[in-house]
C-alpha cells in the first residue's frame, strides 16, 4: 500500500543536485517526490526568481543581492557549478517555469515566500496572480515565516492554502494558524509530537515538518502521523514510503 505522506523535495532534490534550479525540480519528479518546495524573491525589476538566500554569492558567487540584480543579469549567472561541474550552466529560475513544470503534474507546490528578512513589498499580489495565471490554485501552498504575509495571502486569496513556517516553541500552534485562516503547520522537524499532529488534525490543519534527511527520523515522523515531510533527499522517504512496513 502507498502511503499518502506528501514527499516534498525541500529547493527540489537539493541533495543530490543544486538546490533550487530547474534540474534539481526534475530530478525530484524522478526520484518520485510529490511535492516541491522552494523560495521565492524578487529582482531589481520586479520578476520572481526561485533562490533561498538573499545574497547570490553561496549559490552563484555575485556579490550582490537578488533585489539588487536585474532578471537579465541573473540569468547570466551559472548556479550549478558550485555544486557539480556536471551542473554548469544551470540558471536560477523564474517562478513562472516552476509552474509549467508542475502544471504538468498532480504534485504539491510549496511555495516559500522569502519575505521574513526583505519584505518585498506586494509579493503575495505578484506570486497569486502568477499561480492564478497558471491555473495552480488547487496544487500550491504558499508558506512563510512572515505570518502577517500569510494572513495576506489568505486575504487576496481565500482558496490557496498556506502553511505558518517557525522553528519551536508555539503554544497549540494549529490554534494560532487558524487565526489567519492557515491549513497547514510547517515546524523545524523537532517541534512535533504525536499528540500535537493528532490535535492539529482534529482542527483540520495538517504537519509538515523540514527538513528531514534522515531514515529514522523520516520513520518515527511517519508513525506520528504527519501529513508531509520535506526533505533534501526524496528518493530515501519515497523508499520508505513504498515499503510494506507502512
Ligand atoms: O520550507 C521549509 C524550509 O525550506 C524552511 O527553511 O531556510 O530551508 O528555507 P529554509
Ligand atoms: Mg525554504
Amino acid at each position: 500500500m502507498i502511503n499518502t505522506v506528501i514527499n516534498f523535495a525541500h529547493r527540489g532534490a537539493s541533495g543530490t543536485s543544486p538546490e533550487n534550479t530547474m534540474a534539481a525540480f526534475r530530478r525530484a519528479l524522478e526520484l518520485g517526490a510529490t511535492g516541491i518546495e522552494t523560495d521565492v524573491q524578487r529582482t531589481r525589476d520586479g520578476r520572481l526568481v526561485l533562490i533561498h538566500d538573499e545574497y547570490l554569492m553561496r549559490t552563484t558567487g555575485d556579490e550582490r543581492l537578488v533585489e539588487e540584480a536585474t532578471a537579465e543579469e541573473i540569468r547570466e549567472l551559472d548556479a550549478g557549478s558550485w555544486f557539480d561541474e556536471a551542473f554548469k550552466g544551470e540558471r536560477l529560475p523564474f517562478l513562472e517555469e516552476l509552474l509549467d513544470l508542475v502544471a504538468s503534474t498532480d504534485i504539491i507546490l510549496n511555495l516559500e515566500l522569502k519575505n521574513s528578512i526583505l519584505p518585498y513589498s506586494g509579493m503575495e499580489e505578484q506570486v497569486i496572480a502568477a499561480v492564478r495565471k497558471a491555473g495552480l490554485e488547487e496544487q500550491v501552498l504558499i508558506s512563510s515565516f512572515n505570518h502577517y504575509s500569510l494572513a495576506e495571502c489568505k486575504r487576496i486569496a481565500p482558496e490557496i492554502q498556506t502553511g505558518v513556517l517557525y522553528v519551536e516553541g508555539l503554544y497549540q500552534p494549529w490554534e494560532y494558524a487558524r487565526m489567519f485562516g492557515a491549513t497547514a503547520l510547517h515546524p523545524y522537524k523537532e517541534a512535533v509530537t504525536p499528540e500535537w499532529v493528532a490535535a492539529a488534525a482534529e482542527a483540520g490543519v495538517a504537519y509538515n515538518p523540514f527538513t528531514v534527511n534522515e531514515a529514522e527520523e523520516m520513520k518515527s515522523l511517519i508513525a506520528a502521523g504527519v501529513n508531509g515531510i520535506i526533505t533534501d533527499y526524496p528518493e530515501l522517504l519515497h523508499e520508505l514510503l513504498t515499503a510494506s512496513v507502512f
